[in-house]
């Protein structure tokens, strides 16, 4: 296992989450840098571009790209702000918290860093209610940050400004799709917004915004830091640096681990997490979050980046890989998966609202023995109808993808769950076989 090379190389020392801890450790030094000999905006848009560092929270969209859509601030006087998406509800996604636990100032650096280039007024954090630790800990950073002259008015006597708060989520999967989550800001219900107008044109209380995951804003210091050339050498050409793999599920180690763009999955699972526990056989596994979709034991080899695993089948997403070993159920793991996502649908599109519920309902009655051999067809019917840009946000989407690929990669369970008569049917007839084999 390899040691740690930026993202968590702070983490270690018990003292990494305040300022004393971060400055040690060269905290604030990109920051310092930008603003002492004034980097122009535009100079670290293109050294972001450069890079090549695309968004950490889902869809890998590239990052400079998305800050050079904001406005020109000569041209359009408004008020500019970012919203960080540190809401982390996808099921299997838990890096976020890590970061903002034990190097909050290194995302309240990136956040300075990033004002700074789209000209923003003020940040806003909105965290997931029920991180208590990571929102305490950033709410200390950014007093210690403040205390310290680095965040509000004149920041290091530069002449620029920017404030940064936070705000709690309450709960909702839905709030962490960039227009839900502006929505909620606002105090009103976390409904999606149609799009266009995309946020940089009219955001936040209308204004030009950009939404950036945590993740993603906290490699900002370091690439300003060692330059977009370094951050290449990580990685691979269309996905470079490292991200933060979170493994959960049938493996030995479960956890967060720093792990280069690229790396193959079966070397994370392996040397990263132990390998699957108990000396198990692989069954299934997600590679980025549960809207990623199962891919089958083959397909363990493929390098862990966008690319790669979306010509596996896939989608890299938020790179939380959750392995499930031979004795798990695909049609038990889909059922709970689609009662997740029926709970969460906002309901505004019909789409999705009634196909959550659909598919919720169809694998409910398989894995009670009521299944139909026709229900494969009208599983991929209900998911053709909810997906691929049929609703306003992709939580329809979020709901069909995973539902695809069970029908592609795991229909023989489907059929079995149909032929035998259920989950407890099955696994009853799983554990005889296995029985008689040892
Ligand atoms: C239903 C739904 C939930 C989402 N939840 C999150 C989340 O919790 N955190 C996150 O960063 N992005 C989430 N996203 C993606 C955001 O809409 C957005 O693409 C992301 O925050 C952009 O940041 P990035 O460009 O830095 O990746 C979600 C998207 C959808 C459709």
């Amino acid at each position: 296992m390899s040691h740690p090379t930026y993202l968590m190389s702070r983490m270690e020392r018990e003292d990494s989450h305040t300022l004393a801890g971060y400055e040690a450790q060269g905290g604030y030094k990109a920051l310092r840098k930008i603003l002492t000999d004034p980097i122009p905006p535009q100079s670290v848009i293109e050294t972001v571009k450069d890079s090549g560092l695309r968004g950490r929270g889902g869809a890998g969209f590239p990052t400079g790209l998305k800050w050079s859509f904001m406005p020109d601030r000569e041209k359009d006087p408004r008020t500019r702000y970012m919203a960080v998406n540190a809401d982390e509800s996808e099921p299997g996604t838990c890096k976020d918290r890590v970061i903002m636990r034990e190097d909050p100032h290194g995302l309240v650096e990136g956040c300075l860093i990033a004002a700074w280039a789209m000209g923003l007024d003020a940040v806003y954090i909105y965290v997931r209610g029920e991180y208590r630790l990571p929102y305490d800990r950033v709410a200390a950073a950014i007093a210690e940050a403040r205390a310290a002259g680095l965040v509000g008015q004149d920041i290091l006597g530069s002449g620029f400004s920017c404030e940064i708060h936070m705000h709690k989520g309450a709960g909702a999967y839905i709030c962490g799709e960039e227009t839900g989550l502006m929505e909620s800001l606002e105090g009103k219900r976390g409904h999606p917004r149609p799009k266009p107008p995309f946020p940089a044109g009219f955001g936040l209380w209308g204004q030009p915004t950009t939404v950036n995951n945590v993740e993603t804003i906290f490699n900002v210091p370091f690439i300003m830091d060692r330059g977009a050339e370094w951050f290449r050498t990580m990685g691979t050409e269309k996905s470079p640096g490292n991200f933060l793999c979170g493994i959960s599920g049938h493996v030995e180690s479960p956890g967060v681990y720093e792990v280069p763009l690229g790396m193959p999955a079966r070397q994370i699972m392996d040397e990263f997490a132990g390998g699957v526990w108990k000396g198990r056989e692989l069954k299934a596994w997600i590679p980025g979050g549960s809207s990623t979709g199962f891919l089958k034991p083959d397909a363990i080899d493929t390098p862990m980046d966008h690319d790669s695993i979306k010509a596996a089948g896939s989608m890299f997403g938020t790179g939380a890989m959750i392995v499930l070993d031979e004795t798990a159920s695909v049609v038990r793991s889909a059922l709970v998966l689609m009662n997740f996502y029926e709970h969460e649908s906002c309901g505004q599109c019909s789409q999705c609202r009634e196909g959550t519920q659909w598919l919720a309902q169809v694998f409910q009655r398989l894995h009670d023995g009521e299944g139909r051999e026709e229900d494969l067809e009208l599983l991929r019917g209900i998911a053709n109808g909810m997906a691929p840009g049929k609703t306003i946000c992709a939580l329809s989407d979020a709901a069909a993808i995973p539902t695809h690929s069970v029908l592609r990669n795991f229909a023989d369970e489907i059929e079995e769950y149909v032929r035998e008569g259920g989950h407890e049917a099955v696994m009853k007839k799983r554990q005889a076989l296995a029985g008689a084999a040892s």
